[in-house]
């Protein structure tokens, strides 16, 4: 889908399909206002009859109205004026989209950005419009036979009252086209199955990557290399694969030279069964998605090379299965991590932090500005936040705010849970240095915690994302989360939104 921006007379313009917003008690918004008018009243007289009173996302199609050039409206519904907010606003976008993925219209010319919901500036209100309209187009598709025809909806025009605003609408396109396409990436990759996106074909997506974005430099550490630098912890959990790991480093330097880079860090585990600490049976398919922290990296690269942001940054990405087997980790096992400190392996099934912590202390050798890594590290985070924010930890205020700030703007939101010092004990081992778990009280915070001894050296952030990362029941799938917030981020720190 196409999308750009126009504005001027409203009633005058051509169109196959003019979408209006409608607020509940059958309330018009500015643009629709205009419309009435301009139709002699057309708009009064059909709510009037009561076939939409304006409830968030309910659609009526009109035809032939008196006095435009649009072939159709589409009025769409936007709740109460008291509660139009952003996700309202989001809600209205989809809908649209698909009422008119129902009609043969192909374009239309789309008036809400300009009836500005709260707290969604001109900018958010058309970046939105893109992220929610392309969202709505994304259709998993790969392992099917039959492939449904294309959507009908092929152009997007945005109307905004101000021409003044074209600029910064039109910037607000080419980021929202970009997070789009990032999440679209995301999405796609956590859906894929695991006898397909195994390690190997996420090392592969990398290299792709690079092949459409030059700008991208690929290197993939096989197993021979982390064993030469001493990965143990991350080696322990592929020992039970027959899937050999790869570590994915990707580089993108748009920056300054010598500019210490951003470092992203994602879970790449392309299947986790729990080792011998094998998981129960039932949603046991669920744990394709472990690897969605790395495909948010990807994600996020994507759309930093897509928009050619001014900084330097690095994506690293350990992938590899966890199954139960006769090399596979056993409880109670101990390894030496690349930090040389020693994990005592006490649930095969913690097994993310293994292969993080080691991915970790390979990152000291970039002196980065920041990392951040991205993982769907425990069930626990998702009991404790449920699914509507990724949940934050890091002991750098700044670094804090900054991906509050970033989740909030975003829409992709996260929430700060605490990394005190007193939760450290509960890692405590009497044969190694640490245990790799702790009490199942708290256990997003002692996950958290084991990080954060492998990333003393540099400024350093974990959002655990396994609330976030996939929708279950009836819309089974990824949600490409937290891409919208990593790119937001990334622009905060190049100076571009
Ligand atoms: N990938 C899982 C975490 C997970 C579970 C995410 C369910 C989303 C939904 C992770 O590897 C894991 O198994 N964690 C364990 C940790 C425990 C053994 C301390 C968990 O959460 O049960
Ligand atoms: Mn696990
Ligand atoms: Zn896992």
């Amino acid at each position: 889908m196409e999308f750009s921006i126009k504005s001027g007379g409203l009633a005058g313009r051509k169109s196959p399909c003019l979408i209006l917003g409608i607020l509940e008690k059958r309330q018009l918004t500015e643009p629709a206002r205009l419309i009435d008018e301009a139709s002699g009243g057309y708009l009064s007289r059909i709510l009037g009859k009561g076939d939409l009173d304006g409830e968030a996302g309910r659609t009526l199609l009109l035809h032939n109205l008196p006095g435009l050039a649009t072939e159709r409206v589409l009025l769409v519904g936007l709740g109460p004026q008291e509660k139009y907010d952003r996700n309202n606003y989001n809600k209205a976008i989809a809908a649209a989209v698909a009422r008119l993925n129902e009609t043969r219209a192909g374009e239309a010319l789309c008036a809400l950005p300009t009836s500005a919901p709260k707290g969604l500036d001109l900018y958010l209100a058309v970046r939105d419009t893109v992220t929610t309209a392309l969202d709505k187009s994304y259709r998993y598709e790969r392992t099917k036979s039959e492939k449904k025809p294309p959507n009908s909806l092929k152009r997007l025009y945005l109307w905004i009252a101000d021409e003044e605003g074209t600029s910064l609408a039109k910037q607000a396109l080419r980021h929202g086209h970009a997070i789009a396409q990032g999440v679209a990436l995301a999405k796609e990759l956590g859906d894929l199955p695991g006898n397909i996106c195994t390690p190997a074909y996420l090392a592969d997506q990398a290299l792709a990557l690079a092949k459409v974005f030059p700008a991208l430099r690929v290197k993939i550490l096989e197993e021979a290399d982390m064993a030469k630098l001493g990965m143990g912890a991350l080696l322990s959990v592929s020992s039970g694969s027959r899937q050999p790991a790869k570590l994915i480093v990707m580089e993108y330097r748009g920056g300054k030279k010598g500019a210490k880079p951003v470092v992203l860090v994602g879970k790449g585990l392309t299947f986790d069964a729990g080792g011998i600490s094998l998981k129960p049976g039932p949603d046991m398919d669920l744990m394709k998605y472990d690897m969605c922290g790395g495909a948010s990296v990807l994600g996020a690269l994507r759309a930093a090379l897509e928009l050619k942001l001014p900084l330097n940054l690095i994506g690293v990405v350990p992938a590899s299965e966890n199954l139960p087997d006769g090399d596979a980790n056993k409880p109670g096992d101990i390894v030496t991590s690349l930090s040389g400190q020693t994990i005592e392996i006490l649930n095969t099934d913690a097994e993310g932090r293994l292969i993080l912590c080691d991915s970790l202390t390979y990152c000291e050798r970039f002196a980065p500005a920041a990392v951040i890594d991205i993982a769907t590290l425990t069930g626990a985070c998702a009991i404790a936040l449920g699914r509507f924010p990724s949940g934050l930890f890091t002991a750098d205020e700044e670094l804090a705010a900054e991906i509050l700030a970033a989740g909030d703007r975003s829409g992709d939101r996260a929430w700060r849970l605490p990394l005190w010092e007193e939760y450290q004990s509960l890692l405590d081992s009497n044969f190694a240095d640490m245990a790799n778990v702790g009490t199942r009280e708290g256990g997003a915070i002692t996950a958290a915690c084991f990080l954060s001894r492998y990333t003393k050296k540099y400024p350093w952030a974990h959002l655990d994302i396994a609330g976030t990362a996939w929708l279950s029941g009836k819309e089974k799938g990824g949600t490409g989360r937290p891409v919208a917030l990593l790119v937001q981020f990334l622009l905060a720190r190049s100076g571009e939104a």
